[in-house]
């Protein structure tokens, strides 16, 4: 925390780029949304102090209208916030060993193992899903781990396939983070729901799987997206503390507004992506109630820049007072959030919008400033 960073993003293609930080609670003028979209040759620098928790984030293009073909051509990877917060130092932390990043992203490749990207109809409406699954930029993805506890960080970092992650032996893992902050406490789980921008981070204990082999697998596609191999005896065995964190009191009496949005096919309260519309403002430092309606047949990760929130209702595919910047809401479904956002835009403006990137690029976005 209050660390001063600078990120200079060079635009060495020959495509207009706009580089967004998400999950990084920053000005609107640092976040890499349409409105810093750089040139061939031109550098964006984002400078910004860390004013948030230790979390698992990433960057990806935010071009106006080019967002999806721009991160399914590789422009994205992960962005890690840390800090030596207690509850973070117990739990598994060397890098790639016992605490292990995997960005999944799926694609579709020709013949001669060219990516493939379509965009039409068909996608703009439903979203391009690939064939071939990848983890870490890897097909077949496999892994050697030891016999120990380990630590997932998961992104999923596809333009729109949701996944539901569990492990061949249907074993129990604990769920220990959501976006942007731990969970109160670990949730045992068999499978994990996660959408297009959203992270997760779970605990596995493999301290007893010593030359045992295991998978990730997708569920919902019944798909392999990583093979362990419990290859080396383990040293460091974990005993997952049952409080992780503090759980968020709100106080919902003390806040006025109730902010509507409702989710259609491909628009947000019917109103499509204009730069030359502001969507609405937001008084700063001041909780509101964000009440996401999914109105449409499909479901629709809603992502909003700026900050996180606090989700307010117990669902299958979600947890209340979860800290979250990214959100399932099922078909026909509603869900509320608590929200406060701490820099107000000036001349800027923060987005928000389904996190399906071709939905995002078709229109359904929109951006608000906070006065
Ligand atoms: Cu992950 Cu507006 O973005
Ligand atoms: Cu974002
Ligand atoms: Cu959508």
């Amino acid at each position: 925390k209050e660390d001063k960073v600078q990120i200079n993003v060079l635009n060495q293609s020959y495509q207009d780029l706009a580089t967004h930080w998400h999950g990084v609670h920053l000005p609107a003028k640092m976040d890499g949304s349409p409105y810093q979209t750089s040139k061939h040759g031109e550098t964006f620098k984002a400078k910004f102090v860390v004013n948030q928790d230790s979390s698992f984030n990433f960057y990806h293009a935010h071009t106006l209208h080019k967002t999806a073909n721009q991160v399914y051509a590789g422009l994205t990877g992960i962005l890690m916030i840390a800090d030596d917060d207690m509850h973070q130092k117990v739990l598994p932390n060397a890098y790639g060993v016992n605490d292990i990043p995997l960005i999944l992203q799926d694609k579709r490749f020709n013949h001669k193992g060219k990516m493939i990207y379509q965009s039409n109809m068909h996608t703009k409406m439903m979203g391009f899903t690939g064939n071939t699954m990848l983890v870490n930029g890897t097909v077949n993805a496999k892994l050697d781990l030891a016999s120990e506890t380990i630590r997932f960080r998961i992104l999923n970092a596809s333009n729109s396939r949701i996944y539901k992650l569990a492990f061949s032996d249907k074993r129990a893992f604990d769920f220990i983070a959501t976006e942007s902050a731990l969970l109160p406490r670990p949730l045992k789980r068999l499978n994990l729901v996660i959408s297009p921008g959203e992270r997760v981070e779970i605990i596995v204990n493999l301290s007893k799987d010593y030359k045992r082999k295991l998978i990730l697998v997708d569920e919902f596609s019944e798909s392999t997206l990583l093979k362990i191999d419990v290859k080396h005896k383990g040293k460091r065995n974990l005993k997952l503390p049952q409080i992780l964190n503090e759980p968020k009191r709100i106080d919902l009496s003390e806040i006025k507004t109730t902010r509507k949005f409702s989710l259609e096919n491909t628009s947000i309260n019917n109103e499509v992506m204009d730069m030359n519309r502001i969507n609405f403002t937001v008084p700063v430092a001041e909780y509101e109630i964000w009440q996401i309606t999914n109105n449409s047949m499909q479901h629709h990760p809603f992502h909003m820049h700026g900050t996180s929130f606090w989700v307010l209702d117990d669902k299958a595919y979600y947890q209340k007072y979860a800290l979250k910047d990214t959100i399932l809401v099922p078909r026909y479904s509603t869900v509320n959030l608590a929200i406060k956002f701490t820099y107000k835009t000036d001349d800027n403006a923060y987005m928000y919008h389904c996190h399906n990137l071709e939905h995002e690029d078709a229109g359904m976005m929109g951006q608000f400033q906070v006065i």
